[in-house]
């Protein structure tokens, strides 16, 4: 249990961006050492550096190349800050330049594993690899370190980097050319676990049970006695809100549920007994949860409407409105609760330096706080997807909720293509109770990130028994994926497709057909549309 005076903030970590795609990866690594980081632009502001007061800085990789005149440069004060620095990749090769040492550019790539030996004794690559000196580590880069800066000893070695590891004891600096932030380094969470514990001397006290405990005085000192509102989806991260508040304020807190007509089978029955075993064993208040049944209005206003953007603006802003006029009805309700986090925060505070792209707007309930009058609270603004979860656990919540598969905000509205009606809706979402069901019974829902049903709204023909079918098809998606910015199409087993398909079209006479999709993303996204 954390003691009062304990700050799980007090030793924080600084990861500085350059543009790797492994960036956020490096933070939840150093999370689950148990020590709080946050990521920073390359340009933040120095003054802001200084305040952060970081226990330790970490480089992070980039697709840029130091060799050339206008790339990225570590902020000279972070050499000045007299706490100890890893460079990664990128990371290493800026530090290696601007310290005097040399960086080669190379016209081939390296990516993949590679032997990296350990050829001198080094705090940070103590216990890595095989344990005879030698580790099987992940590569990625095109530039090489090919001469140190002065002071700085080389401590690890590949075929292709020569320079793989280097560091300046007395300063703590150090540099590793490979990846230690993906699992394909062997022992990579234990040099990261040697950074920031032994070299930076950080407490490691950053647990669910800790983070909970900060998070419910937080959250009380915030909102002292006023009343909290939170719209309530079904997710898990609307759903660890709620468990979160509702041990921190008990009914202070009110959820309001929004039918939009476009959720899952059970969807509100689903999220009501997940807390009552909770609720059960005294971990959490019941909860007060207005229900609103506004499928008609969602449906009227869709009605016509095929165009996937339009769709969900529609959904997006009626939401809005049913939202806004139940809170209406609430007295003295000051603050919206929203379940905001981390890479969220990152995300657009990235877009500042205009380099996020959108493909689709993914808005939920984004308008929100700008129509109401009511002030933000966001407990998990500091947490990635993975902390969400355990906390909550931690907080009594079931598995099944919390390892959830992600449901866009738009719902069903954008897994039926083109139109959406009610009648689809209904049979999209008898189809996808089947594959879902069929997922969990063959042990297979938590092998896959994200599967569900589509609807496609054209005919195909079938035969059924004796008689000639002409309906509808519904396509089966499932992906594996780490970000979702990236997925692979879930290579399930031919059997399973065969029996889910074969339920599909037996039990919904409104099907003939079932196909599964086997696009990747990029070039696909995972929903349809
Ligand atoms: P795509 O289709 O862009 O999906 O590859 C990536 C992830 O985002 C989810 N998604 C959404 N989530 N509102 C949301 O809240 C949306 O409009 C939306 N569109 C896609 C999708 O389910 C997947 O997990």
């Amino acid at each position: 249990m954390q003691n009062n005076d304990q700050d799980i903030h007090a030793q924080p970590i600084l990861i500085v961006d350059f543009g790797s795609q492994y960036t956020q990866l490096i933070a939840r690594r150093v999370r689950e050492c148990g020590v709080y980081c946050e990521i920073h632009p390359f340009d933040i502001d120095p003054q802001h550096i200084a305040e952060f007061n970081p226990a330790g800085v970490i480089l992070s990789g980039g697709p840029e190349s130091v060799t050339e005149g206008q790339t990225p440069r570590i902020a000279d004060e972070i050499f000045a800050l007299g706490v100890p620095v890893l460079g990664i990749c990128y990371g290493m090769q800026a530090m290696a330049s601007q310290l005097g040492g040399i960086v080669s550019a190379s016209n081939k790539r390296e990516f993949g594993h590679a032997q990296v030996e350990m050829v001198s004794p080094s705090k940070l690559l103590k216990s890595l690899g095989d344990g005879k000196g030698s580790a099987n580590v992940w590569m990625s880069h095109g530039d090489k370190v090919s001469e140190l800066p002065t002071g700085f000893i080389c401590t690890g070695s590949s075929g292709s980097a020569p320079i793989a590891a280097m560091e300046l004891a007395e300063k703590n600096f150090y540099g590793v050319q490979f990846h230690p932030e993906v699992t394909h380094t062997d022992g990579g969470d234990r040099l990261l676990l040697n950074f920031t514990k032994d070299i930076c001397g950080c407490a490691g006290d950053w647990t669910a049970a800790n983070i909970v405990e900060d998070a419910i005085a937080k959250v009380r000192e915030q909102v002292g006695t006023d009343k909290v509102l939170l719209g309530l989806s079904g997710g898990v991260d609307s759903s660890v809100v709620a468990a979160l508040l509702s041990k921190a304020i008990g009914d202070q807190l009110t959820c309001i549920f929004v039918d939009n007509g476009l959720l899952r089978k059970g969807e509100r029955d689903e999220v009501e007994l997940a807390f009552q075993n909770a609720i059960g064993e005294g971990e959490l208040s019941p909860l007060n949860i207005i229900t609103v049944a506004a499928e008609d209005e969602f449906l009227d206003k869709l009605a016509g409407v095929d165009d996937p953007e339009a769709k969900r603006k529609i959904i997006g802003g009626t939401f809005i409105d049913v939202f806004d006029r139940e809170a209406q009805k609430l007295q003295d309700v000051n603050w919206l609760a929203q379940g905001t986090i981390y890479p969220d925060v990152i995300e657009s505070a990235a877009s500042k330096y205009g380099k996020a792209h959108v493909i689709k707007s993914h808005h939920n309930v984004g308008g929100l706080p700008e129509r109401m009058t009511m002030q933000l609270v966001e407990p998990l603004r500091e947490l990635f997807k993975d902390e969400v979860r355990k906390i909550g656990l931690h907080l009594g919540l079931p598995e099944s909720l919390v390892h959830r598969h992600p449901f866009p905000g738009p719902g069903l509205g954008v897994r039926i293509l083109g139109e959406v009606k009610k009648q689809y809706a209904d049979v999209l979402r008898e189809a996808d109770k089947i594959f879902i069901d069929e997922l969990r019974k063959a042990d297979l829902y938590s092998k896959t990130s994200q599967a569900f049903t589509v609807y496609l709204p054209v005919k195909s023909v079938g035969v059924v028994g004796d008689a000639r079918r002409y309906e509808h098809v519904i396509a089966l998606r499932a992906v594996e994926t780490i970000d979702f910015m990236t997925a692979r199409w879930a290579h399930l087993p031919y059997e399973f497709i065969e029996l889910v398909s074969n339920r599909i079209i037996n039990e919904i006479s409104a099907v003939s057909r079932v196909v599964y999709d086997v696009s990747s993303k990029p070039p696909a996204t995972i929903e349809w549309e």
